[in-house]
């Protein structure tokens, strides 16, 4: 018996704790269940409240904006119905028709616009851009002849070029006076090279400079380093050569001497220097010139030819029969505080 009561209490205890565990978990629960209705509360709440702004808001632009702009339009196409009644022309293009005017296959980028013009399609370009399908800015391209101008001689100096690239960018280089091609590759930490000195010319014709290739648009920059001199230059891309140059030099210091470069873009180039000198002469191929003189060269691709002189040259003219690179500059000057002695040509 007294076993039976004690098997009976511990029973009793047993059903006594899973009794309080129900309880608890059932409160548990319902606290659970309670979070659960106030959170849906609260984001039904939001929910409607945003889709009603939502919903006024666009009601209030469909009666202020597209209503009016829609009654606008109609009234515009009725107007434009009853001129073509009356003229018997079509002033509208059909739904189909407009595509006609524009080249599906001619894709033009950064804004650019594809017009018809002569059976050919050309994308006419946004402020700033280049390139056939406008894929290029701020004189980003592809192909560029690098020429230099001589340093002064006790002053060694370090032909370069430096290329801003956005990607990494595989670059291909001829030297002008080699048959062979280095491969190199530049990105956003490594955007020097360091050229032979074989691309600095003399005076006269002579075989100095570099053609570059790129897999990406880039722009290049022509630039002698010099401990105590430097000098740099936006290269032109090739495709951009002209035929028609003014030079604006800078006036050299001293007895430092002005000067003018030149490659052509292909064979068998007739370029005339018509110079614009303020005293003194310049002599070529034991020929003196004179201020107004024109001296008339054949150049080859791959021949860089440069002329110098301690007069200022500013309104020399170059003109060619096919397109040159051309730039000029002076070995020294007291112009501008950094002695920038390559200048850019104005381009015709
Ligand atoms: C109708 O066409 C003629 C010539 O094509 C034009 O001069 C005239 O302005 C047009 N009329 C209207 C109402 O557009
Ligand atoms: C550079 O690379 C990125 C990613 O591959 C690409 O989106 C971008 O158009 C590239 N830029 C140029 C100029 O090629
Ligand atoms: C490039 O030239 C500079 C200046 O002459 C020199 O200091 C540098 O070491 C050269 N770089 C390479 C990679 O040859
Ligand atoms: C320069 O030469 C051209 C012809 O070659 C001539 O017509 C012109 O008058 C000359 N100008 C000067 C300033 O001498």
């Amino acid at each position: 018996m007294q076993v039976y009561e004690e098997i009976k209490r511990e029973d009793d205890d047993h059903r006594y704790d899973d009794l309080k565990m129900e309880e608890k978990k059932i409160k548990n629960d319902h606290v659970v269940v309670l979070l659960w209705k106030k959170w849906i509360k609260t984001n039904c709440l939001a929910l409607t409240i945003n889709m009603l702004t939502t919903g006024i808001i666009l009601t209030v632009i469909y009666f202020i904006v597209i209503a009016p702009l829609r009654q606008k339009l109609a009234d515009i196409d009725m107007r434009l119905t009853a001129i073509e009644k009356q003229n018997g022309t079509k002033l509208r293009e059909s739904e189909n028709g407009e595509s006609t005017n524009l080249d599906t296959h001619t894709t033009c980028y950064n804004g650019g616009i594809s017009k018809k013009t002569n059976n050919e399609c050309i994308c006419v370009c946004t402020k700033g851009f280049l390139g056939k399908q406008c894929e290029y800015s701020g004189g980003k391209d592809t192909s560029f002849m690098v020429i230099f101008q001589e340093g002064i001689s006790c002053f060694p100096t370090t032909p370069k070029i430096l290329v801003a690239s956005e990607n990494t960018t595989r670059l291909s280089i001829r030297y002008f006076n080699e048959n062979k091609i280095h491969t190199i590759t530049m990105d956003k930490s490594n955007t020097e090279y360091n050229l032979s000195k074989s691309v600095l010319p003399s005076d006269g014709i002579h075989v100095a400079g570099v053609e570059l290739h790129s897999d990406k648009g880039i722009n290049v920059y022509g630039f002698s380093f010099g401990t105590e001199v430097s000098e740099g230059y936006s290269s032109m891309p090739t495709r951009f050569a002209s035929t028609k140059y003014i030079i604006p030099t800078l006036p050299a210091f001293y007895i430092y001497k002005n000067m003018i470069a030149l490659t052509p873009c292909y064979q068998n180039t007739v370029v005339s220097i018509n110079l614009k000198l303020k005293s003194g002469s310049v002599t070529y191929d034991n020929k003196q010139y004179s201020n107004n003189d024109t001296i008339r060269i054949m150049v080859n691709k791959y021949d860089t030819f440069q002329l110098s002189t301690t007069s200022d040259l500013s309104g020399t003219m170059v003109t060619s029969s096919k397109p040159v690179i051309v730039v000029s500059g002076n070995q020294c000057n007291f112009a501008v505080p950094d002695n920038i002695r390559l200048v850019v040509v104005i381009h015709l």
